[in-house]
């Protein structure tokens, strides 16, 4: 079939809602040529389950952005530390680093972490008011990982907001400059944190961090590259979880009726909320070293690959009736936090974040509901991942 002309992932209707485009593309072809970018450059969109699943694994398929740009014009002038993380890198760099990663989220740590969580979600509402309208959004998603992800990191408390600001800058599909600029701001005050805590050791959870660097065998530009990533991964995903979470559950009241009734039911509800609108569209750069097949479907050597889990979990052959939000079904095929060995390290700790914002809000304004006369919803304009710029809500 036919390539569409203009790329689909930059159109104003694609931002405010990718479900027709999807289903348009996938229905069209899984795998699917596109034009990608302003250059004219050719990609292939994978928006099947299967297809994506295949994809994720595909051992053809790199995860070097560096080797794809090597000899190629980017046009793009990024920190290091923001384009040369262990998620732009391949076996063996990629095991040795991402052997670091994992333990930092194990079911131990995370628990541990719940509390604080649980602290910081509640200290965030503590001002709210039945009756009053709040845009949870600003007061709860943004906030609430960005906190605990600072806390992870040890940033202390007056650097947050800066760093919460660049960070949010690194997604904005429609101003390269303003995205290169944050990466330097992200790059400079990280590499800072990092030397500076080295040369005044101590405790807590940065010092934690960077003996794990140490015993990993990561250097220092590798520490503040993780460091950089874990930020960066960490947090606008989670806003968008929670934002995308409420908003799901405020449209249909049966759901949320449920998980009002019982709050217990949450952890179980949470696969569900991730596939119906997960909080990363279309996952991170890919391209093929050589020729190679995905689903049937012939890839040449040299392009983009573009894995869409935001298309692949409302796949029909996948999740029948797929746009319908359904607690009861199984959904935890779904690849919110994709596949293989790059798959999110960071999921238990994106879980208990969303479980806990969930239940406080649930527990203390057990009815509240989008505010109206509703005005539109605004999303974020970035292909990469899928989440409100605001939503309003009157608490009750
Ligand atoms: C709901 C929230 C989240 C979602 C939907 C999400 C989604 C993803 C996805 C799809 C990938 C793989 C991207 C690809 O293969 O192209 C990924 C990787 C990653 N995520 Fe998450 N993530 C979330 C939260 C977090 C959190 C809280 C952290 C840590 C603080 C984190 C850290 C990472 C890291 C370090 C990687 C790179 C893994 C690797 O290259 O091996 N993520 N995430």
């Amino acid at each position: 079939m036919s390539a569409p002309r203009q790329d689909p992932l930059r159109d104003p209707r694609f931002f405010a809602d990718p479900y027709p485009t999807y289903e348009r593309l996938r229905e069209g072809c899984p795998v699917q040529r596109i034009p990608s970018g302003s250059g004219g450059h050719q990609a292939y969109l994978i928006t099947g389950h299967a297809e994506a699943r295949e994809a994720f694994t595909h051992p053809d398929l790199s995860k070097d952005t560096a080797r794809f740009f090597a000899g190629r014009p980017s046009g793009r002038d990024l920190h290091p530390a923001v384009s040369r993380t262990m998620l732009a890198s391949d076996p063996p760099e990629h095991t040795r680093q991402r052997r670091v990663v994992t333990p930092l989220f194990s079911t131990g740590r995370v628990r541990e972490l719940r509390p604080y969580i649980a602290r910081v979600a509640g200290e965030l509402m503590s001002a709210w008011r039945p009756g009053t309208d709040v845009d949870l959004v600003a007061e709860l998603a943004v906030p609430l990982p960005v906190t605990v992800v600072c806390e992870l990191l040890g940033v202390p408390e007056p650097d947050r907001t800066a760093l919460a600001g660049w960070s949010h800058d690194l997604f904005d599909a429609t101003d390269t400059a303003r995205v290169d600029a944050a990466s330097h701001r992200i790059g400079d005050y990280l590499t800072h944190l990092v030397d500076t805590a080295r040369a005044t050791p101590g405790d807590g959870p940065l010092p934690s961090l960077l003996s794990d660097c140490d015993a990993g065998g990561l250097d220092r530009d590798e520490t503040v590259s993780l460091a950089a990533l874990l930020l960066v991964a960490g947090h606008e995903t989670t806003t968008h979880f929670i934002g995308n979470a409420v908003l799901a559950l405020l449209r249909h009241p049966e759901a949320y009726d449920r998980l009002r009734r019982d709050p217990d039911l949450i952890p179980g509800a949470l696969d569900e909320l991730l596939r119906h609108d997960s909080p990363v569209s279309v996952a991170t750069f890919r391209h093929s070293t050589r020729d190679l097949r995905v689903g049937g479907f012939d890839i040449p050597a040299g392009h983009p690959v573009l894995i869409a889990p935001g298309a692949a979990n409302r796949d029909p052959a996948a999740f029948p009736d797929p746009h319908r939000l359904d607690l009861d079904r199984d959904a935890t095929a779904h690849l919110s936090f994709g596949h293989g060995i790059h798959r999110c390290p960071g999921a238990p700790l994106a879980r208990a974040e969303a479980e806990i914002a969930l239940r406080t809000l649930l527990t203390r304004f057990p009815h509240t509901r989008l505010t109206t006369p509703a005005a539109p919803l605004t999303w974020r304009r970035t292909r990469l991942t899928r989440g409100l710029t605001t939503l309003p809500v009157t608490l009750a």
